[in-house]
């Protein structure tokens, strides 16, 4: 039944798998809206040819390996994932894929006791957007260089909570703004030292993701992307807009045998599968290739500040 809906509808075909959205949230978006909320792309930019090449994309199955056929830390850790904020008409995909993968791992760091239930404290994108002096603010950041500063051997760089630093690029920030933490305790984050990885094999991104939390990554958003509503997305029809940055949260097979990402994405909760998710096969729109430098994570260390606040009342 709600195939034959679909189909008389015009949005489901037997050989594509994930459904679209017909009044989906950028339909009325300017074509300049849609670039503000990607990444430039380099004007000599081309897909690569062979997106799949053997080197990179070694399938599972070719191995002897003892990972599962599918993970997903949504499913196994809900408490553990932040909820996907809304960037909104900014750039900041880069500052809300790098903090949550922070959150998100330092939550599934710790120890899930009976009585004491860890959960994720969502971390400020704003914090990366205009105190990396390498970022960008709305205006875009690389996610390589983000984590870079994040593993600086220095105070500076611990991430603290999204309430304490919250416009959402709102405004503008000029400058690196102070934090005000409402009158609690505190947790800030950032990457231990030297503990940046990089990885460009499917196999290895699976190990770090099971092993330690999700991972960032890079890929280019063509049209069809936008309206994306359910399902494993692969590239049907549109052009390329633009680049954007998005954390993995787990893998699969889908029923016709093809590997994917499941991906956590920041274009709010009223987008995708899941509260702001979505599936893409591997490799399609160049997610996690080599040309668009891999998933990289980092070992989270994090720090507790009691505000003055609470120290008064003592
Ligand atoms: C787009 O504009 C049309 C016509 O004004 C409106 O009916 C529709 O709700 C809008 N869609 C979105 C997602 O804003
Ligand atoms: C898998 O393991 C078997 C036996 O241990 C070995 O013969 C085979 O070469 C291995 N295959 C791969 C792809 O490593
Ligand atoms: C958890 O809390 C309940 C109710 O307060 C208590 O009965 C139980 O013993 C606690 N369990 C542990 C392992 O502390
Ligand atoms: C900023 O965010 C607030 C609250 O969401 C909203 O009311 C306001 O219109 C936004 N301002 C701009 C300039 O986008
Ligand atoms: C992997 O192996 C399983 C079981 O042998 C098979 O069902 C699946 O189609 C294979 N997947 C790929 C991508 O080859």
């Amino acid at each position: 039944m709600i195939i034959l809906l679909l189909a008389l509808l015009g949005f489901a075909t037997a050989d594509s798998d994930w459904i679209a959205n017909p009044n989906h949230k950028f339909k009325n978006f300017t074509i300049d809206q849609l670039r503000s909320i990607l990444t430039p792309l380099p004007k000599n930019f081309r897909p690569s040819i062979n997106k799949l090449t053997p080197s990179n994309y070694q399938s599972t199955n070719t191995t002897n390996s003892t990972l599962p056929l599918d993970f997903s830390w949504r499913d196994t850790a809900p408490e553990c994932m932040v909820p996907s904020l809304d960037q909104g008409e900014c750039g900041s995909c880069y500052a809300h894929a790098s903090v949550h993968m922070l959150a998100e791992r330092l939550c599934i760091s710790q120890e899930h006791h009976v009585n004491k239930t860890r959960q994720a404290v969502p971390l400020s994108p704003d914090f990366v957007m205009f105190c990396d002096p390498l970022a960008y603010g709305c205006n875009g950041g690389m996610i390589s260089q983000v984590v870079d500063f994040l593993s600086e051997d220095s105070s500076d760089s611990y991430v603290p909570p999204l309430e304490c630093i919250k416009s959402f690029g709102n405004e503008t920030l000029k400058s690196c703004p102070e934090h005000k933490c409402p009158p609690k305790d505190h947790r800030l984050v950032k990457c231990k030292p030297g503990s940046k990885v990089q990885l460009f094999e499917v196999e290895k991104m699976k190990e770090e993701l099971l092993k330690n939390g999700p991972l960032v990554t890079q890929m280019v958003v063509y049209e069809d992307l936008l309206s994306y509503q359910a399902g494993v997305y692969e590239h049907r029809q549109g052009s390329i807009i633009g680049g954007h940055a998005v954390l993995i949260t787990g893998w699969g097979y889908n029923h016709k045998g093809e590997e994917f990402w499941e991906v956590q994405n920041s274009w709010g909760a009223d987008w995708g599968e899941n509260n702001g998710f979505f599936r893409i096969k591997v490799g399609d729109s160049e997610i996690a290739t080599q040309l668009f430098g891999g998933a990289l994570a980092c070992e989270v260390i994090s720090k507790e500040t009691i505000f003055y606040e609470r120290l008064f009342m003592q």
